[in-house]
């Protein structure tokens, strides 16, 4: 078997204890990583005064990282720049926060080629190359550009947005010419590919070549749909810890007599957090007689915030959670709390578990795992709902959940409603069928399924005739 080497921007590795809190993506990559004793190379979240391309490598857990420092200006113009000042609202189709800046640009070229020249001598003839997310999409070109012939693998974990979003990017064609480096380029959903597949065809001037096969700049490469997905063995083993089970008995406890709804995103506002809360709100307004009955429990550590739009974000939902509280709590009682702290991979388990209803309500979203997370912690015999915005990639597998628009707070506020008073057959029959959904389509039938992609492809082909 093929050696794996991931890529990402963020390395998160689960240290040898496996509990504490790491995202998704990490979670999932460590997964995907300990079965073919690969290498994981990325940022060390670190900055330098000067680039050094020195690697610091450890292995835990089976898992091997090696990671470089960046300097300051690299952190500046490519992580808070290019990547999440310019892409990332892109991506998220809030072209109106999206800085187009020339030295965020040469930041992201030139990181991708710190990051190609650090990883050339690592790799091996025989290695598969997975690079993952909008970070690094020019990290192939490089690579070639270093005589690199392995083949290599794209997984864009964010939307790609439809091509009259997309063209709003300067020099839009040459990050899209960039993708064409690649052997396998994978999307969440099969809209994202579409999407994807609409540029090239309609924009690009590119053609199909058989299915799923796209070929453009005189270069072809392979497309496809790879949901994410949670390691759902190791979330199940998790659900069963003592400390999962003591958090999921505190929450019980603190919600007597109510009923516990919940909400976990990274503080970002691609969440839909100011949405929801007004959501809320309306909902403890037109609901007199439930309002002692809930509690709204938002869980958003903070993220970014070196970025201007992560900073005022957090100020608007500041503002408001002290608003609707002012508004609604009594002397004994009040109605939502908001906590900006991150919590172990088990206690966010046992408070999800806890939860009657899960408020999962992005205005964009590439997957979301929370809401997988929310689905797979819940009681089979007494299970609460999943509340899905119609915008995260994820409702394209919980078809069964509430689906909202999350930009309408009345929407919310109904889906609310309609959650509380759901009976328990009813609970039982659309959770049972997202439960099976998390458990076929998990981690590792989306890492089976895109390393086989990539393991299928041809070794480097020459470059088409144009
Ligand atoms: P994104 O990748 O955009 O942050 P996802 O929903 O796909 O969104 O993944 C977020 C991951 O981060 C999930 O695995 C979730 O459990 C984790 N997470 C989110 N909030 C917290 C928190 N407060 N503490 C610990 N982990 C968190
Ligand atoms: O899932 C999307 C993503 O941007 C990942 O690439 C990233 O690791 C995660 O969200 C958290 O964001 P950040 O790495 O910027 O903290």
């Amino acid at each position: 078997m093929s050696r794996l080497i991931v890529v990402s921007n963020r390395v998160n590795p689960p240290s040898a204890a496996g509990e504490e809190s790491v995202g998704g993506l990490a979670m999932a990559l460590a997964a995907a990583l300990r079965e073919y004793s690969g290498l994981w190379f990325g940022w060390s979240g670190r900055t330098t005064p000067e680039f050094t391309g020195q690697l610091s490598m450890q292995t835990v857990d089976g898992v091997t990282t090696a990671l470089i420092d960046l300097e300051e200006a690299d952190l500046d113009e490519y992580y808070n720049g290019y990547a999440n000042r310019t892409l990332w609202p892109l991506f998220h189709y809030r072209t109106d926060l999206a800085a187009y800046d020339r030295a965020f640009g040469e930041g992201y070229s030139r990181v991708n080629r710190r990051f190609a020249e650090t990883l050339r001598p690592l790799i091996a003839p025989d290695d598969l190359i997975w690079v993952h997310d909008y970070h690094l999409i020019p990290l192939a070109r490089e690579l070639r550009m270093l005589g690199v012939k392995n083949r290599i693998g794209f997984f864009l974990h964010v939307p790609w947005p439809a091509h009259q979003v997309f063209t709003t990017l300067p020099r839009h064609s040459q990050l899209a010419e960039a993708m064409f480096d690649y052997d396998v380029v994978g999307f969440q959903t099969e809209e994202y590919r579409q999407a994807f597949e609409e540029y090239v065809l309609f924009v690009a001037g590119g053609a199909q070549s058989g299915a799923e096969r796209l070929q453009a700049f005189g270069r072809s490469l392979r497309t496809g749909a790879f949901p994410i997905g949670l390691d759902a063995a190791e979330f199940a083993r998790m659900l069963k810890t003592a400390r999962a089970r003591r958090m999921r008995d505190l929450m019980t406890a603190a919600t007597v007599f109510r009923h516990l709804v919940v909400g976990v995103d990274r503080l970002d506002y691609s969440k839909g957090l100011e949405e929801r809360f007004l959501g809320f709100e309306r909902f403890l307004a037109d609901n007199p007689d439930l309002r002692r009955e809930v509690l709204m429990l938002q869980i958003a550590p903070v993220s970014r915030e070196s970025v201007g739009a992560y900073r005022e974000i957090r100020a608007r939902l500041d503002a408001l959670s002290g608003r609707i509280n002012g508004e609604f709590s009594d002397v004994d009682w009040a109605p939502f709390r908001y906590v900006n702290r991150n919590y172990r991979r088990d206690e966010l388990a046992g408070i999800y578990g806890a939860a009657r209803v899960g408020l999962v309500t992005p205005l964009r979203d590439g997957m979301n795992l929370v809401a997988k997370e929310f689905v797979a912690a819940q009681n089979p015999e007494d299970p609460g709902v999943l509340i899905l915005s119609r915008f995260a990639g994820a409702a394209r597998q919980l078809k069964d959940a509430i689906l909202v628009n999350p930009n309408s707070p009345e929407e919310i506020a109904e889906a609310i409603k309609q959650a509380l008073s759901m009976d328990k057959a009813e609970r039982i029959r659309r959770w049972r069928a997202s439960f099976d959904n998390v458990q076929r389509e998990d981690v590792t039938a989306w890492r089976d399924a895109f390393v086989g992609a990539l393991a299928g492809a041809r070794e480097r082909r020459p470059a088409l005739a144009s």
